[in-house]
């Protein structure tokens, strides 16, 4: 677990980008519930940081497909798959685990 930011930096309904170990993350913070994800879609390769999140899912801004936030899974395209990383909160410190892709 590496701390990427810190809690007051993703606001409810926020998210913020990260980088760690070489790649982009994007944080989202739904209800307090801290999600992490790659911050490419992997359709075609859109950035997420303008991705509508609703009801637990985050879409994509380019062509729409949705992706659940706990595992990155797209019921409608299926092939798809949105890498998403553990979070842990230790005190203000958001930490995320990006040792291994969880699909
Ligand atoms: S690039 Fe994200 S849905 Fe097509």
């Amino acid at each position: 677990m590496e701390t990427v930011a810190k809690t007051h930096e993703v606001p409810n309904f926020g998210k913020k980008i990260v980088s760690v170990a070489g790649r982009e993350i994007l944080l989202v913070n739904v209800k307090g519930t801290i999600f992490a994800v790659e911050n490419e879609c992997p359709h075609q390769g859109s950035p997420m940081a303008a991705a509508i999140v609703r009801d637990g899912y985050i879409s994509c801004p380019r062509h729409g497909y949705r992706f659940s936030l706990v595992d990155g899974r797209c019921a409608e395209h299926p092939e798809c798959v949105l890498a998403t990383f553990p979070v842990r909160l230790s005190g203000d410190d958001i930490q995320v685990d990006c040792s291994g892709d969880v699909k």
